[in-house]
């Protein structure tokens, strides 16, 4: 069978939910992740899901050792790479961590591929390349000039799987950029349970709206958009695991590397989703409006139609379904993955 694709990190938010996804289309998951930024009962949760247990390696996508011994034991078509470290924060304080998962896992990883002849690859990249953006929407061919060391993290990722695929033409490889990903599945069985404290905005709104946390913290109301807060494009979290599989599709159409945007080309304000959350909940969001934070950007969403030629890929689900879906996770399992009661 040649249906058998690598998830690093599919344990995690975005992989996790691409397993599915890879599941309904026909194609087989093995998970490899470490587990460091995941929970591991999330695989009784595809297994509900999909009707069948994803299979799982737990080790370090850095391990040589391990991803040679993994190509050898399973005949693996293509690998997805999600492993890896997020946090932008955490980059500032720490790039040496970030590099050395980020870039070092990500060469590793090549290597490995490379010497099991395994060619076909799709990468986690993120809007984050693109730094403080000239204009929205930004189409992929706009500057990349990332701010933090995150960012560069997936900037020099992706200009080494281009050097890669320049020097052997037969790669086929996609950069897909993220957007904001958010909600869950509509199953409410899995979904985003960020481990400390969450350092994006749907998560925050959905603890204020099930009572783990009091209020959200606005960062700046006078930034100059239509109610004063900043503007995102946020996509939903299954349209973003279908993505993968439509580029993992176009693949198999012929070896060569796209970059693409995965992102709605629309944009939400900060109050935009909490008046969609508080629709979508019936519970009232309680927020306080400080300064603004610094290095944040007014507004910016992404180009999708480049996505949408290639691909024949779009996003579908609106901001009340991502928020519908998201509460419906978030009320099921108050403590993500150790809130076994709603099984
Ligand atoms: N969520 C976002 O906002 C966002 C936006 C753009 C890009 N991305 C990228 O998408 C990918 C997935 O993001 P996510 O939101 O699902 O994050 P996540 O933290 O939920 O998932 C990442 C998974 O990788 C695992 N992992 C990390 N380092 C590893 C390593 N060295 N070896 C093996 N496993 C490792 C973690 O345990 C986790 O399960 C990441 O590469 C991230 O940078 C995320």
């Amino acid at each position: 069978m040649d249906n058998l694709i690598l998830v690093t990190g599919g344990a995690g938010f975005i992989g996790s939910h691409t397993c599915v996804a890879l599941s309904a289309a026909g194609y087989r998951p093995l998970i490899l992740d470490n587990l460091n930024n995941s929970d591991v009962r999330v695989l009784e949760r595809l297994a509900k899901i999909t009707g069948r247990p994803p299979s799982f390696i737990k080790g370090d996508v850095r391990d040589r050792t391990l991803l040679d011994r993994i190509f050898r034991e399973h005949n693996i078509s293509g690998v997805m790479h999600f492993a890896g470290l997020k946090a932008v924060g955490d980059s500032v304080t720490d790039p040496i961590l970030y590099y050395g998962n980020n870039v070092t896992g990500a060469l590793v990883l090549a290597e490995a591929m490379q010497a099991a002849a395994v060619k076909t690859l799709i990468f986690s990249s993120s809007a984050t390349v693109y730094g403080t953006p000239e204009r929205s929407p930004i189409p992929e061919s706009a500057p990349c000039r990332p701010a933090n060391p995150y960012g560069r993290s997936k900037r020099m990722v992706e200009q080494m799987l281009a050097d890669l695929q320049h020097s052997q033409p037969d790669w086929r490889i996609s950069l897909l950029r993220y957007f904001n990903p958010v909600g869950a599945h509509q199953s409410g069985l899995i979904g985003e349970h960020p481990l400390g404290n969450p350092n994006n905005l749907m998560p925050l709104v959905s603890q204020v709206a099930v009572g783990v946390r009091d209020q959200l913290a606005v960062h700046g109301n006078d930034y100059p958009t239509h109610d004063g807060t900043g503007i995102r494009d946020y996509v939903h979290v299954m349209d973003l695991a279908e993505g993968h599989v439509a580029a993992l599709r176009h693949a198999a159409s012929g070896p060569g590397l796209v970059t693409l945007n995965l992102s709605t080309g629309q944009g939400a304000s900060v109050l935009d989703v909490v008046k969609a959350f508080e629709r979508a909940s019936g519970q009232r969001i309680a927020y306080e409006v400080g300064p603004r934070r610094p290095g944040d950007v007014a507004a910016y969403w992404g180009d999708p139609s480049l996505a949408q030629v290639t691909l024949g890929w779009r996003a579908r689900r609106g901001m009340d379904q991502m928020c519908a879906d998201t509460w419906r996770w978030q009320q099921q399992n108050p403590q993500g993955y150790e809130s076994d009661g709603a099984l």
